[in-house]
């Protein structure tokens, strides 16, 4: 289980991008949290993965409070939360094959030959093949995130956040690539926290949608509850 309690931040006193936010993330479920851009969607994933110190708040992953680590110890944190960034962030000098083989160098003990076992069986997963030697400048968008999404899931985690898979996609490529995060998250029985404008998308896929606005989310629950809702910020949302 996450929980997320009282996560405060602003930038330099500006605007409260998290105002006291609360959440809890069930073990095995997928939770798209919906917002429109700037709502803080990506500062909220960051904090989950320590990247982002809160003001406030505590972020509980197995019962460890993650705001309090230092950052040898967030390292190590890291190494077992699979994260797909919403830029890719894959290695542009690397090709596809050194991108995956990386975390497998540098946090497992496998043997080169089950490297790239390993990295065969990723690529099968999410539907590439014959790219292992391509760059990342050599591949379009959609291929970029499966890579990603092959990189983020490669060490076997059991948590995986997703910010914005779908951004920068064509409709057919945007469901495509959430079909896939869907059936990777239950085959590997992961956590899986996806942030999304795509609400067509997230409600195909999530157990449950969150909807962040003002530093809260203003709405929680499952996408037959959420579209039952008669509070109209989430009727306007939606529509
Ligand atoms: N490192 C930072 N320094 C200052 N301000 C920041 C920083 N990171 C984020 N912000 C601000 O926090 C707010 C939320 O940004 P965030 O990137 O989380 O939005 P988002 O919901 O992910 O948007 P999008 O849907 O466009 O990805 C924005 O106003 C942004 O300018
Ligand atoms: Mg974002």
């Amino acid at each position: 289980m996450i929980e997320v309690k009282g996560l405060t931040k602003r930038f330099n006193g500006g605007q409260y991008v998290l105002n006291h936010l609360d959440l809890l993330i069930k073990d095995g479920e997928i939770l798209v949290i919906l917002g429109e851009s700037g709502t803080g969607k990506s500062v909220l994933l960051r904090h989950l993965i320590g990247l982002i110190r809160p003001d406030q708040g505590k972020v509980i992953i197995n019962d460890v409070d993650i705001t309090k680590l230092s950052e040898k110890e967030l390292l190590k944190l890291r190494s077992n939360i699979g994260y797909l960034f919403q830029e890719g962030a894959l290695y542009d000098s690397m090709t596809v094959f050194e991108n995956l083989a990386f975390p497998l160098q540098e946090h497992s003990q496998l043997t080169e030959p089950e490297i790239e076992k390993k990295i065969k069986a990723v690529l099968d997963m999410v539907d590439l093949v014959a790219v292992e030697n391509q760059y990342p400048s050599q591949l379009s968008g959609g291929m970029k995130k499966r890579v990603g999404l092959a990189r983020s899931i490669i060490l076997d985690s059991k948590i995986l956040f997703c910010d914005e898979p779908t951004s920068g996609l064509d409709p057919i490529r945007s469901h495509d690539i959430s079909d896939l995060i869907a059936s990777i998250s239950r085959k590997m029985k992961c956590t899986t926290v996806i942030t999304s404008h795509d609400v067509r998308n997230s409600f195909r896929i999530a157990d449950r949608v969150a909807i962040l606005k003002d530093g809260k989310l203003k709405a929680l629950g499952t996408p037959a509850e959420l579209k039952k809702s008669e509070d109209p910020f989430v009727q306007e949302f939606l529509s």
